[in-house]
C-alpha cells in the first residue's frame, strides 16, 4: 500500500490507489463475500469487522479511491445513487427545511415533492442559475440543506457550487452537490465549499451499465456525517460485494472514458449547433452558452458526456427522431460506454420541467464521426 504522494489523479485511477491483495499480492483485489466476521476470545473485532450491513471490506478500495478523488475525507458506497440521497435527507429532522434547484434528477424531485414532504421535510424549489432566487427562500433557523445538481439534468444549466456554499454557511446549513454529471475529473465541489458529494455510481464511475450503484463523500466528519453513517449501517442499503468488486473494476478507467465522452458530446454539440435541423444544442461546453464562464471556472479539463438536442418541429418531430437512430440506444440512464437518446418529458410525466421537444444524449465512446451520422440520418429520416 505504500506510495508515492504526489501521483497524478489518472495514474490513482489506472492503479486504484496502487494497493496490493494481501494474501497473494494480486494487483486486482481480492472479494470478500462473508457477511459476519468472528470476534477474539477477549470479544473485540481484531480487524474492525463486524456484519456486512454495516461494512464489507470488498467497499475499502473504491471508498478510499473515491475520497481521493473528490478531495474528502471518506466516502461510503451505497445500493444505488437513490439510496445515498436518501441517507442525507433521511439525516434531517421532521420540520427541517431542504433548498433545491427546480431542474435535477426527477426521481429524487420526486421523493422530495411526496415521501419527504409526508415525512415533515419541506422542500423550496429554485429557479436554476439564479442565485437571487436561492437567497430569497433561506429560512434562517430552519434552512438545515441546500441540495445542488450541476450542470442539471435535462438542460444542463450550472449554478455556482461556491456561491451556493456561501448561502448555506451563512444559514448554518449543509451543502450537497449531486456531481453525477460532472464527476471528479471535472468538477470537485469539496473544492469550491460544498460538504457531501453524491453520486449515482451506477453512471460513470462504474460506467458500464452494469452495476446500480450510489456514493457519498464528506468533507468533514461532524454529527450529521455520523447521522448518515447510522442510517446506511441500520438501513442496510449497501453494496453486495461483488457489485463493489466491480464498480472498483469500472471506476480503474475513469479518466479515459470521462475524457473520450466529452471529445465526443463536444464534437456533437458543434457540429449540431447551427443545424438548421435543430432548434436547440444544450451543451456546458458551448462558448456560446450563457453560461460557458461558470463553466470554464468550475468544469477542468473537458465538459462531460451529457447533453440534449431539441429538434425543429417539436415534440412529435423529437420522439421520430429518436425513434430513427439506429446507434444511439433508446434506453433510460446514462454514463455507459454506448451512447443512449431518451425522450425525457414522456419519462418524466406530468409536472416535468424538461421542455417536450428534448432529446437527451448520453454520449458513449464509438467513433465521433459514427455518432453525428446517426444523429443527421435521424434527422433527415423525418422529413421523408
Ligand atoms: C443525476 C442523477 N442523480 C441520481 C440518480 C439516481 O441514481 P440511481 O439510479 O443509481 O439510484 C440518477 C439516475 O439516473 C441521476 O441521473
Amino acid at each position: 500500500m505504500s506510495k508515492r504522494k504526489d501521483w497524478k489523479v489518472e495514474t490513482e485511477i489506472a492503479q486504484a490507489l496502487g494497493w496490493l491483495e494481501n494474501s497473494y499480492k494480486g494487483v486486482v483485489p481480492a472479494i470478500y463475500p462473508s457477511t459476519t466476521f468472528e470476534r477474539s476470545e477477549d470479544g473485540s473485532y481484531p480487524n474492525g469487522r463486524t456484519y456486512s450491513r454495516d461494512h464489507n471490506p470488498t467497499f475499502d478500495q473504491a471508498e478510499q479511491l473515491l475520497t481521493r478523488l473528490e478531495g474528502g475525507t471518506e466516502s461510503l458506497l451505497f445500493s444505488s445513487g437513490m439510496s445515498a440521497a436518501l441517507a442525507v435527507f433521511q439525516a434531517l429532522e421532521p420540520g427541517d427545511h431542504v433548498i433545491a434547484p427546480k431542474v435535477m434528477y426527477w426521481s429524487l424531485r420526486n421523493w422530495l415533492l411526496t415521501k419527504g414532504a409526508k415525512w415533515g421535510i419541506e422542500t423550496s424549489f429554485v429557479e436554476n442559475g439564479n442565485e437571487a432566487a436561492l437567497k430569497a427562500v433561506v429560512r434562517p433557523g430552519k434552512t438545515r440543506l441546500l441540495w445542488l445538481e450541476t450542470p442539471a439534468n435535462t438542460t444542463w444549466v450550472q449554478d455556482d457550487i461556491s456561491a451556493w456554499a456561501d448561502v448555506a454557511h451563512g444559514c448554518g446549513a449543509k451543502l450537497a452537490v449531486d456531481n453525477t454529471v460532472a464527476t471528479p475529473l471535472i468538477t470537485r465541489p469539496i473544492a469550491h465549499g460544498a460538504d457531501i458529494v453524491m453520486h449515482s455510481a451506477t453512471k460513470y464511475l462504474n460506467g458500464h451499465s452494469d452495476v446500480l450503484a450510489g456514493t457519498l463523500t464528506t468533507a468533514g466528519s461532524g454529527a450529521f456525517w455520523q447521522e448518515i453513517r447510522q442510517n446506511r449501517a441500520s438501513g442496510g442499503a449497501v453494496m453486495g460485494p461483488m457489485e463493489a468488486w466491480l464498480l472498483l473494476r469500472g471506476m480503474r478507467t475513469l479518466s479515459v472514458r470521462v475524457k473520450q465522452a466529452s471529445h465526443n458530446a463536444m464534437a456533437i454539440a458543434t457540429h449540431f449547433e447551427n443545424h438548421p435541423g435543430i432548434r436547440e444544442v444544450l451543451y456546458p461546453g458551448l462558448a456560446s452558452s450563457a453560461q460557458y464562464n461558470l463553466a470554464q471556472k468550475q468544469m477542468t479539463g473537458g465538459f462531460g458526456g451529457m447533453l440534449s438536442i431539441c429538434p425543429m418541429g417539436g415534440e412529435s418531430v423529437a420522439m421520430k427522431v429518436a425513434a430513427n437512430m439506429k446507434l444511439f440506444k433508446r434506453a433510460t440512464s446514462l454514463g455507459g460506454v454506448e451512447s443512449l437518446v431518451e425522450h425525457r418529458a414522456s419519462i418524466e410525466g406530468e409536472g416535468t420541467p424538461c421542455p417536450p421537444d428534448l432529446l437527451r444524449l448520453s454520449v458513449g465512446l464509438e467513433d465521433k464521426d459514427d455518432l453525428i451520422e446517426d444523429i443527421e440520418q435521424a434527422l433527415s429520416a423525418v422529413q421523408e
